[in-house]
């Protein structure tokens, strides 16, 4: 069999192998059947929806002697949580996965084999569907491979984070963080507040860019989930082996609850915010606004079975506090040196409210300060200091620096680039980053879980500049996080072009790589990078 480098079949994210020649193979056909195992039956759905809506072929059950594309798992394979094996030959396809997921991602990897209309929800009646003989063995180099979206400045439909979801599965990347509030909007439906969405998933308009002093474009902006929205999303999710982490960020980043529920504030009524930036107004440090805040969060691990619940926890100003009877009372109290330390007691008493209910905590890395709770996660955001901190402390993190992992930082230094913002991160970047901070010990890397990009959407208003600013970023980020052995750009820019045909046959309207097209700029919204 020959013997080529994987870059031969511009697979994205780059597997551990893939040995074979580039001519086929296996074609389907009107007649060719497929089975599974029951374990590997939710994978053999998908790509009958996915590749009979692409090929217009009907790819139905079969029993195991008469399929030629054949799925199931080996938990005694030796490949590697979330891993498999996919070979193609004349006789068929065969994809072995460590477990379920490891199904999926095999079958993501078929699927990327065959030509970019594999990626169309409806065939063009032309061509072969032939598959190359190939074989693929792949497993993640992490557990965590996250992108963070922010639905609360900007409020995505249903249908495009649904959409959004089959564009993670698809890159083999498996946590979707929801940051569900902020100060310019509340999104998830809970049923004992309904003030919350009622009054505080709109705000009367919105400002536009950063320029100072600031513009409004004079319009309201808003929209939220439902709960049963949130657990179709859930259940979308889990089918393509993804898990949400839904965050509510306390104290700080408070701004529409406190609008909705005066009595969470230290400042009485105020509006849902339509600027952006940090905030004094923070949450009260109360009895009631804590019971306020477990009720929250007991709805939220009732619509979200993610092990991991995020509160947030960044950019809270304490200016508040320190003018605050009942916050001086509590620091008092409860034998506090300062208002740091309050705030880790508040995000202490969630971590006891969540680890009783079998969940664990994961906040931004200002969680540290004023001391962590024992067992919570960092993410580290402000730098890499965050998690090197953290990871020494014996806590687990993920690695989301802002240099090499916010998707709303400008793309290149053009002056066409929209509302540019943050330090330059290219694509180029974003594939070279590396994950583990090098100051790190084997011992202390092994509490990096994963890596994630964060999308905050101030200036992010659509579906449309969505795509823009997260693609193809997001297929770079998919190869640091799942790839392992060396990265060299000039080696995946080839790749990354041939797969961009996958992006446009999806329907994606990504940043082309020489630049924005006429319609994805922004001219006169100004930025602050
Ligand atoms: C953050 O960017 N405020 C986590």
């Amino acid at each position: 069999m020959p013997h080529d480098s994987p870059s031969s079949h511009s697979l994205v994210p780059r597997p551990v192998t893939a040995d074979g020649g580039s001519t086929g193979g296996l074609t389907l056909t009107a007649a060719t059947r497929v089975s599974s195992d029951p374990a590997a039956r939710g994978t053999l759905m998908w790509l009958q929806r996915e590749l009979g809506a692409a090929t217009g072929l009907p790819l139905a059950t079969g029993d195991e002697a008469d399929a030629r594309i054949r799925l199931s798992v080996d938990a005694g394979a030796g490949l590697g949580d979330e891993g498999y094996r996919l070979i193609v030959d004349d006789e068929g396809a065969i994809i072995v996965g460590n477990d379920p997921a490891g199904v999926f991602y095999g079958a993501q990897t078929l699927r990327q084999l065959l030509p970019a209309d594999a990626y169309r929800d409806a065939p063009l009646g032309n061509g072969a569907w032939t598959l190359p003989s190939v074989s693929v063995t792949d497993a993640p180099r992490f557990a965590w491979r996250g992108v963070m979206l922010d639905v609360a400045r900007h409020f995505q439909p249903k249908r495009e984070i649904l959409r959004f979801i089959d564009l993670l599965a698809m890159h083999k990347l498996n946590v979707l963080h929801l940051h569900l509030t902020d100060d310019q909007g509340w999104r998830v439906e809970i049923r004992r507040y309904p003030r919350l969405t009622e009054d505080a998933s709109w705000r009367t308009e919105s400002q536009l860019g950063s320029s100072r002093p600031p513009v409004f474009d004079g319009r309201p902006h808003g929209g939220f989930y439902t709960q049963d929205d949130i657990r179709e999303i859930v259940s979308y999710a889990k089918a393509r082996h993804v898990t949400v982490v839904p965050e509510i960020d306390v104290p700080g980043h408070s701004q529409a609850a406190i609008h909705a529920y005066p009595e969470l504030g230290e400042s009485g009524r105020i509006p849902v915010g339509t600027r952006w930036g940090i905030f004094e107004d923070v949450l009260a440090v109360t009895d009631e606004v804590l019971e306020f805040y477990r009720n929250v969060f007991d709805e939220l691990m009732e619509l979200f079975p993610s092990a991991y619940i995020h509160v947030g926890g960044d950019e809270c100003p304490t200016a508040q506090w320190k003018k605050s009877e009942s916050a001086q009372r509590r620091i008092e109290e409860e034998g506090l040196a300062d208002e740091d330390e309050l705030q880790s007691w508040f995000v202490r008493r969630l971590n006891d409210h969540l680890t009783a209910r079998g969940r664990r905590l994961v906040g931004w890395d200002e969680i540290l300060e004023g001391g962590p709770a024992p067992g919570v996660t960092v993410m580290s955001w402000r730098g890499e200091e965050g998690g090197i901190a953290a990871a020494r402390a014996g806590h687990d993190v993920v690695m989301s620096p802002t240099r090499t992992s916010y998707l709303d930082y400008k793309q290149s230094d053009s002056e066409h680039e929209p509302v540019k913002v943050g330090t330059l991160l290219r694509t180029e970047d974003v594939y070279l980053a590396e994950p583990v901070p090098a100051a790190l010990t084997e011992e202390e890397a092994a509490h990096v879980l994963g890596a994630q990009v964060n999308v905050w959407t101030e200036h992010i208003d659509t579906p449309r500049r969505l795509d823009y600013m997260v693609f193809p970023r997001l297929s770079a980020f998919a190869e640091q996080v799942w790839s392992t052995g060396e990265r060299d750009y000039a080696e995946f820019e080839p790749r990354l072009r041939r797969h961009l045909e996958r992006l446009d046959a999806a329907g994606v309207e990504y940043r082309p790589l020489d630049g924005p097209r006429p319609w994805q700029t922004r001219p006169g919204v100004v930025g602050w990078g």
